[in-house]
């Protein structure tokens, strides 16, 4: 009668099987998972029409399943069993915008008639995320890496994406999976600074049940659940250099090996790597293997500051805005015109994820459609803009600095710039290509303090 494909997800493994039995009576197709990860490898493999899921599970449960699920899937059905009376649950599946949710113990009929609703609401397209995640702008500097996006996502090549907190790494990240040939397949981010360094070649590379203490199951790494897609290695400067050196040879060979495992799997990923670090500076400090950078640095984008492109903040602005406005269900028609004044004035040190946070705050205390001045946070303004504010072409040394000192700025900045190209580099500062060769060299190692704005 309906083959609707159903993914279970569920710890306990008579649960599993009770539910998958009964889905299967009621002519569902019935695919099932034993926790989070395995289900979000499932679903990276092909989505089914809806996920049902309980909520206590070892690894990840099926609230950060939920959550996962809406990153990496957008609208893709989620139907939630909560413990009986848990009211917390509730108001955590709303706020992370399940379909819909049951309480335990199930009834069978009502069960079935839920279900059957969250599959028949499945929108056409899982539009959702690429409307959440599109790429705002308009300014040259907006449209040069609309461009730069265009020309790169059709390709295999690996990109480098840097620019400050906030600026938008990740927003840009998804957009280029969503050009891409692979759009269609897993778009899988991890966040190497979020991650216990222990922890770190099992989340990229999965283990084989006994690999280590606590390797109580198989895992698939990363690398597996973006299969056909896109892994963003989020925050790579902060991957331990062991780490680094087997995920160079994973890009090389085009191969992975599972923690405990002897067997090789082929591999086909997409790799981009995201830093707010710069990352010759990361490589002159010994934190990224230059070998490693060269290999992801295939090809850079970088994105600027806010503060150097403020001609797109109305842009973002109402862009944001009517994302906000529509999530938190609000009329909001604009801002006003001196309050647009005002967050023109200001130095946006967070960027664009700071703007969208105060105009959240905006938003939900405004009583008028227009967001007016006196809805800004009490505190806003109140932390200074940074030094070099406005010109993010400008390096500032303060006096008592050394010439050594201001001159390794001065070549760590151009180069950066130059996006790490160091032939560009070497010309616009008027040296050979070997002397700023040496002059690399030379930083690698010493651990200096960051020459960055005082
Ligand atoms: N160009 C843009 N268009 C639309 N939204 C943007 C843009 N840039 C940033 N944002 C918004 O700002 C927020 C932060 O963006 P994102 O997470 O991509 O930043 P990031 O550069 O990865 O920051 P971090 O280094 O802190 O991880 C996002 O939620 C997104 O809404
Ligand atoms: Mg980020």
């Amino acid at each position: 009668m309906n083959s609707s494909r159903i993914l279970v997800v569920d710890d306990e493994v008579n649960e599993r099987q009770g539910l998958a039995e009964l889905l299967t009576a009621w002519g569902y197709q019935v695919e099932t998972a034993a926790d989070g990860m395995q289900a979000l490898q499932r679903i990276g493999q092909e989505p089914p029409q809806a996920v049902l899921t309980d909520i206590r599970m070892p690894r990840m449960d099926g609230l950060e399943l939920l959550a996962e699920i809406r990153q990496r899937f957008g609208a893709l059905p989620v139907l939630v069993i909560t413990g009986q009376g848990s009211k917390e649950a509730a108001v955590e599946c709303l706020r992370l915008r399940a379909n819909d949710f049951i309480e335990k113990p199930l009834r069978g009929e009502e069960l079935k008639q839920r279900l059957a609703d969250v599959v028949r609401g499945v929108p056409e397209s899982h539009g959702a995320t690429g409307e959440e995640w599109e790429f705002l702008g308009q300014s040259s500097v907006a449209e040069n890496i609309r461009r730069e996006l265009a020309r790169v996502a059709p390709t295999t090549a690996s990109v480098l994406i840097t620019g400050e907190s906030g600026t938008g790494k990740e927003v840009v990240a998804r957009q280029l999976h969503r050009l891409s040939p692979r759009r269609d397949r897993a778009f899988i981010a991890v966040n190497c600074a979020a991650i216990p360094e222990s922890l770190m070649e099992s989340e990229i590379f999965g283990h084989e049940k006994g690999a280590f203490t606590g390797a109580q199951e198989r895992r698939a790494g990363c690398f597996e659940l973006a299969e056909g897609g896109t892994l963003l290695l989020d925050e790579i400067g902060e991957m331990p250099l062991a780490t680094q050196a087997k995920l160079l040879r994973v890009l090389e060979d085009r191969k992975i090996r599972r923690l405990g495992s002897k067997t090789e799997l082929a591999v086909n990923v997409r790799l981009l790597a995201a830093t707010n670090k710069n990352p010759a500076q990361a490589v002159a400090r010994g934190q990224l293997r230059e070998d490693l950078y060269f290999r992801l640095n295939v090809f850079h984008l970088h994105l600027p500051p806010l503060r150097g492109h403020l001609e797109d903040l109305p842009v973002l602005a109402a862009g944001l805005l009517r994302k906000l406005a529509a999530r938190h269900e609000r009329p909001a028609e604009g801002l006003a015109p001196e309050l647009l004044a005002r967050l023109r004035d200001y130095g946006w040190p967070g960027n664009v994820r700071e703007l969208r946070n105060v105009l959240e705050h905006a938003l939900i205390v405004a009583d008028t459609p227009y967001l007016q001045t006196r809805h800004l946070p009490h505190d806003f303004g109140a932390a200074p803009a940074p030094a070099d504010a406005g010109d993010p072409g400008r390096i500032s040394i303060a006096v008592g600095a050394t010439v050594a000192e201001a001159e390794r700025l001065l070549i760590l900045k151009t180069l950066e710039r130059e996006g790490n190209n160091k032939t560009r580099a070497a010309e616009k500062l008027g040296i050979s290509l070997k002397t700023l060769q040496n002059k690399l060299k030379e930083y690698q190692g010493r651990e200096a303090e960051p020459p960055a704005a005082p």
